[in-house]
């Protein structure tokens, strides 16, 4: 363990950790997602120095807009364009143009803080052929997205936005026939990749200027596990710096969701579950939480079956009422593929008193022929 690990978890020990105050006992996530739903789970931040958590009340979260939905994904490429010009530039040793990285993460905060639902909506988009960059982008987001569920402060959501973007930047060294390698790795390939958190870390120590530690430690710590199984120092859960236990779960759910070159990519509602099981393993049990919260259990995209025996895709995830988000319902009863049309799942029978449609289960697009992305594109586009 190097004097730099040692230093961080000097700050870090057990009571530091943000618990869920209803509920401490292992539940599944069937049996959360329902607690969710119902709203008996309070999500409260503990790890705040002067355990002052804001509350994460879900009521003055508001729908987004079409407007907003196309102004973040406006601000996506741009922060692409950006990240890959920043992570190109450091391959060929240049100096970290700090200052570019920061207006960028301002000016992601603000609309985190502005429309947080249209926010992490901007994630669902990938990017097979600039995959790192995307990758790196929403990261970022979900990690802004996730401290800002926790109340940070914005300097904080600025940090750990930072610190998503440049996460993987020491796999700029990396070469590319490992990192898309097809097959299973070799020890010895795994032990180059094993070698760019710290490649991170140093370059970014290196060759930039004025970047805090707590950005620093984020970098070099986001493949750490909990139970120490990670890496590039197998550190345990309370030597994990905070900043990394976040970004280390949207590192992993936005891996996982990416169609990459060696493999498919998972179905949000799946990639949930799993993220889900790691739960107290991997990752921080609470924050697991917190990072469900913020992404929604239907996550914008997501194709889903309805009661009705009608496919529907997912446009806007519901705070409130997490079982009944925005879709798009895009078959008949048939299952036949029809015109995208808008159904608010919270619309009910006055009478009876019973939603008109619910969700029944998630699905996988690939079994139906559908690209739910292209779909929702082709609907806000008009
Ligand atoms: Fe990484």
């Amino acid at each position: 363990m190097t004097d730099f690990v040692k230093k961080d978890s000097e700050e870090h020990d057990e009571s530091d950790q943000p618990t869920v105050s209803s509920d401490n006992k292992k539940v599944s996530i069937n049996e959360y997602l329902e607690m969710l739903n119902s709203g008996k789970v309070k999500l409260v931040d503990e790890t705040r120095p002067d355990n002052t958590s804001k509350p994460t009340s879900t009521s003055t979260s508001t729908s987004p807009t079409i407007k907003e939905i196309n102004q973040v994904m406006a601000v996506h490429k741009k922060a692409k364009n950006i990240t890959e010009q920043i992570l190109v530039d450091a391959k060929m040793g240049k100096i970290v143009d700090t200052g570019t990285v920061k207006d960028l993460v301002s000016e992601l905060v603000e609309h985190c803080i502005k429309s947080p639902e249209a926010f992490v909506n901007m994630t669902r988009l990938k990017d097979y052929d600039s995959y790192t960059f995307t990758h790196s982008v929403n990261v970022s987001v979900i990690s802004i997205s996730i401290a800002r569920r926790l109340g940070s402060s914005a300097q904080d959501m600025k940090n750990i936005g930072f610190a998503g973007l440049m996460h993987d930047i020491g796999k700029m060294w990396v070469p590319e026939e490992i990192l898309n390698k097809p097959g299973k790795l070799t020890d010895e390939e795994f032990e180059i990749i094993k070698m760019h958190p710290v490649r991170s870390y140093e370059y970014l120590r290196d060759y930039s200027e004025g970047i805090p530690e707590d950005i620093l430690s984020a970098v070099r710590s986001h493949h750490e596990k909990s139970d120490g199984s990670g890496y590039p120092d197998g550190i345990i859960e309370k030597y994990i710096p905070r900043f990394a236990k976040i970004i280390s779960i949207a590192d992993v759910y936005d891996a996982i969701t990416s169609e990459k070159v060696y493999n498919k990519g998972i179905v949000p509602s799946n990639a949930l579950k799993m993220i889900f099981s790691w739960s107290g393993k991997h990752f921080n049990d609470a924050l697991v939480k917190f990072f469900i919260s913020a992404i929604g259990i239907y996550p914008v995209s997501t194709l889903v079956m309805l009661n009705t025996n009608e496919l529907a895709v997912i446009l806007e995830p519901n705070k409130k009422e997490p079982m009944r988000p925005r879709v798009l319902i895009i078959s008949n009863r048939r299952l036949e593929l029809t015109k995208p049309s808008f159904f608010d799942l919270t619309s009910y029978n006055i009478a009876t008193r019973i939603p008109y449609k619910s969700i029944v289960s998630a699905l996988d697009p690939r079994d139906f022929n559908v690209n739910p992305n292209q779909i929702i594109e082709q609907y806000i586009g008009g």
